[in-house]
């Protein structure tokens, strides 16, 4: 009987990246049926699991979380979720209970059915004893790698009672909730443009339709399914979690999806990155967060003076917001230079968005190359983060080129290219040739039309880079351009 698993549980499971065996299901070299790979199959290409290296596994999760800079999800479920997830697995565990009882009444079936044979002399005398002793010999063996499978099914069993996985259709994304997270908490982690209003139940945004597995509610809910929509199985993202493995309808939509929002947040910190450039932390309130994509920007105001600036946060930040600004306007103009000349802790902005459609294509599988020009790295970090936080890309390169301020937020990049096998950070300061910038990119590209290019900077650099990477093979719908403007 196979024993199909998700490929981001398998991977945590043998500790490797999600992908990695992307890249093996492609090249064919992983067998896997529906997105999901047979545990069989996993033990041929991963041999020497670790099954109890549970404190190695743990440790390079650890040094991942760090390095993106993941906030530790409250991994336990509480009892009521946990009690629904151990009532499903006590039902598959009744199931194949019942299945084996059937089996060893059939053997007995089986021996009545020889023995009648034998005594009419349809078979030879003594086939009976030797058959059923062979049968029940091999039945009661344990070869050596059916203990291997067993030890890895019950860690995935286990896993699948702390988490368990959504795919979204029909684009078929997946993504992870943990613990007693809500299914929309979730998907927004992952960074993905789930619809959702209020997030606390109210307004119904966030309904969409179960077409497999179970979920449970894990929040009051004030928004009322009509009994058709609860007949045809549909629930509230924002209000229930996953029991098990879920498949759910959803329209994720894309830039021109997302409805533009007015939310509240309060300034955590100013870094200044280097020049006239600083990055301003935020925070949304509490009740709040702003819904936008990898790649986008916000309007922010402050004391009735506002800015259009670029966010360089991941959506899946939650309710954190970064963006990068550009002080440097001329001093006569106060306007420009405006609300961030001041800013300190603690002072409260607003924030309106999301605004562009520079976004991260969240459904291609291929591999992705980024290429920031000075002030556009706040966009292409934020894009990076979200294709890092998806783990869909096999490979995925950041080339750099510094603007008059330098290189700056370098010591991130390189802790992600330091804990990451699948990620590259090549970075040139502003002397270097743009020449010699799009020959790195050029090679980065190994197989160019099995990649996706997404570029911010000068419209002279975009344009160049542009015609040799389309005459080198780009299809034109896999490349991705903003041009930065300065402020
Ligand atoms: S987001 Fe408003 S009810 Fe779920």
């Amino acid at each position: 009987m196979p024993h199909l698993i998700p490929l981001s549980r398998l991977a945590r499971l043998v500790g490797t990246s999600r992908a990695n065996l992307q890249k093996m299901a492609k090249s064919g070299e992983l067998a896997t049926f529906d997105g999901q790979v047979d545990l069989d199959e996993a033990l041929k290409h991963f041999p020497d699991v670790k099954l109890n290296d549970e404190a190695e596994l743990k440790r390079v999760e650890e040094i991942k979380e760090q390095a993106l800079r993941k906030k530790p999800q409250e991994d336990l479920p509480d009892a009521h979720v946990l009690h629904e997830r151990l009532r499903l697995l006590g039902r598959d565990y009744a199931a194949v209970s019942v299945k084996l009882s059937h089996y060893e009444r059939t053997v007995g079936w089986i021996a009545e059915r020889l023995a009648e044979a034998e005594e009419e002399g349809e078979t030879e005398k003594g086939f009976t004893d030797a058959f059923m002793q062979w049968l029940r010999r091999e039945l009661e063996t344990t070869p050596a790698d059916m203990e291997r499978l067993q030890a890895l099914l019950a860690k995935e069993r286990i896993m699948r009672v702390i988490n368990t996985q959504v795919t979204l259709l029909p684009g078929e994304q997946t993504f992870e909730v943990n613990g007693k997270e809500s299914i929309l908490e979730a998907g927004l982690r992952a960074g993905l443009p789930m619809p959702y209003g209020c997030s606390n139940g109210t307004c119904g945004e966030c309904k969409c339709r179960v077409a497999k597995g179970e979920v449970v509610k894990v929040r009051p809910h004030d928004f009322m399914l009509s009994q058709t929509e609860q007949q045809q199985g549909y629930t509230l993202a924002c209000s229930y979690t996953a029991v098990s493995d879920v498949s759910l309808e959803v329209a994720t939509g894309g830039p021109a999806d997302i409805p533009e929002q007015t939310v509240r947040a309060r300034v955590r910190d100013v870094e200044v990155l280097g020049g006239n450039r600083i990055a301003v932390h935020l925070m949304t309130s509490r009740a709040e967060r702003l819904r936008y994509l990898a790649g986008q920007r916000v309007e922010i105001a402050v004391n009735g003076k506002s800015r259009i600036v670029p966010a360089a946060s991941c959506p899946c930040d939650e309710r954190r917001l970064e963006v990068h600004v550009e002080c440097h306007t001329p001093p006569d103009d106060e306007d420009l230079r405006g609300p961030f000349a001041s800013l300190l802790r603690n002072t409260d902005v607003t924030v309106r968005g999301p605004i562009g459609s520079f976004v991260l294509d969240d459904s291609s599988e291929r591999a992705v190359v980024l290429v920031a020009e000075g002030g556009g790295f706040a966009q292409i970090k934020s894009i990076l983060q979200h294709a890092l936080s998806l783990e869909h890309a096999p490979y995925i390169a950041l080339v750099r080129l510094a603007g008059e301020e330098g290189l700056y937020q370098e010591n991130l990049l390189k802790s992600y290219a330091g804990v990451l096998d699948d990620f590259r950070y090549i970075a040139f300061d502003a002397a270097t040739p743009r020449e010699t910038v799009i020959e790195t990119v050029l090679n980065e590209t190994s197989q160019i039309a099995e990649t996706d290019i997404y570029v911010a900077g000068s419209s002279d650099f975009i344009s160049v880079l542009n015609q040799r990477c389309i005459s080198a093979g780009l299809p034109e719908a896999q490349w991705h351009a903003e041009t930065i403007s300065k402020a």
